[in-house]
């Protein structure tokens, strides 16, 4: 066996695997998400510890077979957020998270210094509120007791990691988010350091995603009931990790993954492809591979926060029951799914959201479909970036929470015109992380391997014409939306 484990925005995921990848356990455990200020997204590293812990001895108690077999453990996690070590690596303030955007002027401040031009070159990314290093210049900026303690920085999955082996590394997939990171030199840029006077100390030793860093410690091992033999393996982003869980292993090959944030991602075989920082692109957990995203900020979030507010105490199913009953296009209403700003293809972390088009007629099943569109019309803007850059984008692998609705599903087919593919047992970021232990334990030669054994196929979702024309026409729409409502915010 072995286990992935996904540190999550919302919760950690846990999943106990056999060698078929068959899921045999699955814990999740929720942690609290502290947003004081608007804008502001924090949460304590020590909760992700606790509840991790909690879940793996929870597991652990009811499993029947030997905890000895459970040969490996890796991990995903939320990418960017900042978690701020001193000298005794002990946490020095909460983490401040991706979908935290209170870094516009240290973004600003990164232009000035580096150059846009020089960013791109280096890193291939733009720098965006919600990444790393606006993070750590906003701490140096805003808090300079804090800064001048910290000595190293990680991010959450590598923090965790660090705290389940005494092992302190940063990997790839992971690094290439920060905006420190020389992604096609898979290093530390010395450069960006410099430019920025940033210790270039503070930058953690860097690791491949299937490397092994050691067993677990002694007192995790007691806490949870594992096995103080069970190795443990870097793990990647998860992003990077729901790529790999979904199969997105070589060229050609895209993935819609849907939780809090929505992300497009395709492979990339490469450093190569010019998108001008339209579309995020980082390592991926292949050695060697990178992959180029899209980002909608408060994809599955938007859900959950209309949800929260008007139909806290319904489940996700009956919330969604009726929504067949809706014409596509929502008889004229429109949503657009800016509630804490967006990524692509806006770069605009000041606008807000809106419902458009409101009639007498429109009842609560209408604003929910809305919802759903408006989210994914977000996902086609991405897809759009892809397409004009020259990728075919014909079949796409849906995953997440947006892989759990079929009405959902085949909106994504009408609206994107392509084939949607749902897998068997899917599982996200968390198989991605249990392939990378199943790799590092030797079980299969590489991930590619690994994914012929354990991702099947569930069904396939084909573009239904009539709603593909209707969706075409309201698409414009749409992205008009954000060009007229963008100064009201
Ligand atoms: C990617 C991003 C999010 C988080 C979600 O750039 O910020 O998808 O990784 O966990």
């Amino acid at each position: 066996y072995v286990i992935g484990i996904d540190l999550g925005t919302s919760a950690v995921k846990i999943l106990l695997v056999n060698q078929r990848g068959d899921v045999i356990q699955e814990r999740s455990k929720s942690y609290p998400l502290f947003q004081e200020r608007s804008g502001y997204s924090e949460q304590n590293p020590k909760d992700w510890l606790d509840q991790t812990i909690l879940g793996l001895s929870d597991l652990i108690r009811h499993f029947d077979g030997e905890v000895e077999d459970i040969e490996g453990i890796s991990f995903s996690g939320q990418m960017h957020g900042l978690v701020l070590l001193d000298k005794n690596y002990q946490v020095l303030r909460n983490a401040i998270l991706w979908n935290d955007t209170r870094t516009t002027k240290e973004c600003q401040q990164i232009y000035a210094k580096v150059g846009k031009e020089r960013l791109l070159k280096i890193t291939k990314n733009l720098a965006l509120e919600g990444f790393t290093l606006p993070k750590i210049l906003w701490v140096e900026n805003n808090e300079p007791d804090i800064f001048q303690k910290a000595t190293k920085f990680l991010l959450p999955k590598d923090y965790l990691r660090y705290q389940l082996t005494g092992k302190l590394h940063m990997e790839y997939s992971d690094a290439a988010g920060t905006l420190l990171f020389n992604i096609s030199e898979k290093k530390w840029s010395k450069e960006i350091c410099e430019l920025l006077e940033i210790d270039m100390d503070l930058c953690p030793p860097l690791i491949e995603s299937c490397h092994e860093v050691g067993t677990i410690s002694l007192e995790i091992a007691q806490k949870t009931g594992l096995s103080p033999s069970t190795r443990v393996f870097a793990g990647g982003a998860d992003n990077a990790c729901g790529a790999i869980g979904a199969g997105i292993l070589e060229n050609g090959k895209t993935m819609l993954s849907i939780g809090t944030s929505g992300v497009v991602l395709t492979y990339e075989e490469n450093a190569e492809q010019d998108f001008q920082g339209k579309v995020h692109y980082f390592n991926h957990s292949v050695p060697d591979g990178f992959y180029s995203m899209g980002v909608t900020l408060s994809a599955g979030h938007s859900l959950d926060w209309f949800k929260n507010v008007f139909a806290p105490e319904e489940d996700f199913n009956e919330f969604l029951e009726d929504i067949d009953t809706v014409p596509a296009g929502s008889n004229g209403l429109l949503f657009t799914p800016y509630i804490s700003g967006e990524r692509t293809p806006h770069v605009d972390a000041n606008i807000r959201g809106s419902f458009i088009g409101m009639d007498h007629s429109h009842r609560r099943k209408h604003f929910i479909r809305a919802v759903l569109e408006g989210i994914t019309f977000s996902l086609k803007e991405s897809i759009e970036i892809f397409r004009k850059n020259g990728k075919e984008i014909n079949s796409i692998i849906s995953i997440g929470g947006g892989a759990r609705n079929p009405i959902w599903l085949q909106m994504q087919a009408d609206i994107f015109n392509t084939k949607i593919i749902k897998l068997k047992s899917e599982q996200g970021p968390a198989m991605g992380a249990a392939m990378i232990a199943a790799v590092g334990c030797g079980w299969f030669d590489n991930l590619q391997e690994c994914a012929q054994t354990f991702i099947q196929v569930d069904k396939v979702y084909y573009p239904i014409q009539e709603h593909v024309e209707q969706y075409k026409k309201i698409f414009p729409l749409y992205k008009n939306v954000y060009f007229t409502t963008k100064t009201l915010s």
